[in-house]
């Protein structure tokens, strides 16, 4: 595939120096800390990081170098949740919301998902390609490197694939790394009324394995939900990602307790998302399957939702927090990454430590990306970004400012 972007950024094969590290370990034990180091990129990867003092001879000498001038330098962040592509927008919908309409009456009454499934459907690949790129443009501006991407505005097979096709080539056009996620299983479409059992089937059967074999399927999620599907149509959505060998993810317990996340977990899931309603039960299934806890503050905010998740039994339970944008037009039209880290804190509690590992660390791992993306260390491809700031809590303080930062994606200077 052609990187057309990122071919045109220049390399950042050398060596970075004058850099205060963000201590990603320390994230991890609740610790904000910086260490003065060096960065060595060799081919684009990370030869060595650390203190200056420890830096091979031969990365010394070997290629450019790069002033960091000092500044703070974190990891690619990661967006683990998204629902970046999309026809229309819903501001209509939102302004009904503020008359005193919930989210709930106006899916009841046609609107919500099923209105962005129209304008989606009415959309061709190139408008869909043509609204999603200044978004992901904005997000990559504030230093993300990987991003998941899900369908679920189609619910046919040729409408999801528009979608799945769009989000491989916003990926390769912009030089990030893209994880698609199916998400056939988020609303019901008009010409399955009232059938939800045969579009589920529908889904199984035919979407899923089409649309798996064509390599557009990086995973399957569900909208597990009073207004989504039921415990047992998510299930046998699961299993049928799970016998075609895909990971799966789960929208669990926003505006409910329908115990997916247990049910998700029971298959593995790499994350359950929102988890507003997560019962001890679910949390305790999340931690023995591994599952990524990803919380998603835009929705929260923008629903002016005022149940909580369960943070502090999940930190208790030492479950991995993520927290990601879930933008989307109906519920978090966010497009900041370091706007959630600032909620998260502000609205969830979590520390800043907590907030950023969950950009980071827990937020590669969701996506399964641990090898690759979230850390900076020798051997991982060079994701990082420098940062004008004094203090690693300025990433969460400042509010509706974007720091201008420079980023290196891929082993390129692209920002
Ligand atoms: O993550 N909850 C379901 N899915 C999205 C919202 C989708 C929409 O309203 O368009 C979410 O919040
Ligand atoms: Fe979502």
């Amino acid at each position: 595939m052609i990187n057309s972007k990122l071919l045109d950024a220049p390399s950042a094969d050398g060596l970075w120096h004058n850099l205060r590290l963000l201590d990603t370990d320390a994230l991890l034990r609740g610790e904000l800390a910086t260490t003065p180091g060096v960065i060595a990129v060799q081919g684009g990867h990370v030869a060595y990081t650390g203190p200056a003092e420890g830096l091979p001879p031969d990365l010394l000498t070997r290629g450019a170098r790069h002033d960091g001038g000092g500044a703070l330098v974190t990891p690619g962040l990661v967006d683990c949740h998204t629902h970046l592509i999309y026809g229309g927008d819903r501001a209509g919908e939102f302004a009904m919301r503020l008359a005193g309409a919930s989210y709930e009456d106006i899916a009841r009454a046609g609107g919500g998902i099923v209105s962005t499934v129209k304008a989606t459907r009415a959309a061709t690949e190139e408008e869909l390609f043509a609204a999603a790129a200044p978004r992901l443009q904005a997000l990559l501006a504030e230093g993300v490197s990987a991003i998941e991407i899900k369908s679920g505005y189609g619910l046919a097979t040729a409408h999801e694939r528009k979608q799945l096709r769009v989000a491989r080539r916003l990926g390769a056009h912009h030089g990030v790394t893209v994880k698609t996620t199916f998400l056939g299983a988020h609303a019901l479409p008009p010409e399955f009324d009232a059938r939800p059992d045969d579009y589920i089937d529908h889904v199984c059967q035919h979407m899923l394995p089409e649309l798996a074999a064509e390599g557009l399927i990086d995973a399957v999620d569900v909208f597990c939900e009073r207004i989504g599907f039921t415990l047992a149509q998510t299930e046998q959505v699961l299993r049928a990602a799970r016998l075609l060998g895909l990971p799966v993810k789960l929208h669990a317990e926003q505006l409910s307790d329908m115990d997916g996340a247990a049910l998700a977990a029971r298959h593995g899931a790499l994350s359950c998302d929102h988890l507003e309603h997560l019962s001890a039960h679910g949390i305790a299934a999340m931690k023995e399957a591994g599952s990524v806890a990803v919380l998603l503050p835009g929705a929260y905010y923008t629903l002016r939702d005022t149940h909580l998740p369960p943070i502090a039994a999940l930190r208790e339970a030492g479950v991995p927090i993520a927290i990601s944008t879930d933008h989307n037009p109906g519920t978090s039209p966010a497009l900041s990454l370091l706007l959630m880290v600032n909620m998260a804190c502000t609205l969830f509690k979590l520390t800043v430590a907590e907030a950023l590992a969950g950009v980071t660390v827990h937020a590669a791992q969701a996506l399964g990306l641990q090898a690759t993306h979230g850390r900076i260390a020798a051997g991982m491809p060079a994701h990082f970004v420098l940062w004008p700031l004094q203090e690693p809590a300025e990433l969460a303080y400042w509010l509706g400012q974007r720091p201008v930062c420079r980023v290196v994606r891929g082993g390129r200077i692209v920002e």
